[in-house]
């Protein structure tokens, strides 16, 4: 039987690709408080300025292309079973060829109702238009989670880094819960590898392998290792 590799990214793995961290630019995210587009009440408050951001944000992800580190990972379902659970909300690693993604924080390629978040649609192009309604007759926002909304998809995540043989984590400042506790329930058998050049702090785990490189070049080097 294959072993089992989870992989947890963040937007570190992206930034190679031109897509910015959240954290490494003062607190804001291109120039936006979060809490000006990135809540619910935002929405609520003036939703063409949310709706008009995250329009932005997947023009730049139509844009980008996956780097060295997304490809990198594909390689490694020759040899183990390999899920990812992205924080990311873009869909490089979809692009570079992985075949098990979770989001955690949704993808901005598709839309959601504002009535019932389970419909979901893929979105045509970068623009999402004020106007465009989903089955029930609603305005579709962004596939995204919202700060002060639930991860549905956290359960899952959970119950498979609970199987891991071994984790990766990839470029997140681990400071967004849920997604930073998921590293909990990793067995404490089980191998972790910590790849991102600031090292964040990993809370209650010990044995952590950490190393202190970017993405596109950290990311290549382990999966060789672990192909040898
Ligand atoms: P952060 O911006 O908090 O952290 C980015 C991490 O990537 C940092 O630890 C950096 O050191 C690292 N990094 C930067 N460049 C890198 C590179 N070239 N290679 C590898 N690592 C690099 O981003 P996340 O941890 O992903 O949530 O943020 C988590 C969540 O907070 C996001 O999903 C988003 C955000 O607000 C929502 O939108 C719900």
């Amino acid at each position: 039987m294959k072993k089992k590799i989870v992989i947890l990214t963040g937007a570190g793995i992206s930034a190679e690709s031109g897509l910015n961290t959240f954290r490494d630019a003062d607190g804001l995210w291109e120039g936006y408080d979060v809490n000006d587009v990135a809540t619910p009440e935002a929405w609520d408050r003036d939703p063409v300025l949310v709706q008009h951001f995250y329009n932005l944000r997947r023009k730049a992800v139509l844009e980008a292309l996956p780097n060295a580190a997304h490809k990198a990972l594909v390689a490694l379902e020759a040899r183990y079973e390999v899920t990812i659970i992205t924080q990311n909300i873009d869909d490089l690693h979809e692009r570079a060829g992985s075949s098990h993604i979770v989001h955690l924080h949704g993808i901005i390629t598709r839309s959601q109702s504002s009535a019932n978040p389970a419909l979901t649609y893929p979105v045509e192009g970068w623009e999402l238009k004020m106007g465009e309604k989903c089955e029930l007759g609603s305005q579709l926002r962004p596939h995204v989670v919202w700060f002060g909304e639930p991860v549905p998809m956290i359960e899952e995540a959970a119950r498979l880094a609970a199987q891991a043989d071994i984790f990766m984590i990839i470029g997140t400042s681990l400071l967004v819960y849920p997604a930073a506790g998921l590293v909990n329930f990793v067995p404490r058998q089980a191998r972790k590898i910590l790849i991102d050049p600031k090292a964040p702090k990993v809370a209650g785990v010990s044995g952590i392998e950490s190393v202190k490189m970017k993405a596109g070049e950290g990311v290549p080097q382990v999966v060789r290792e672990l192909l040898l």
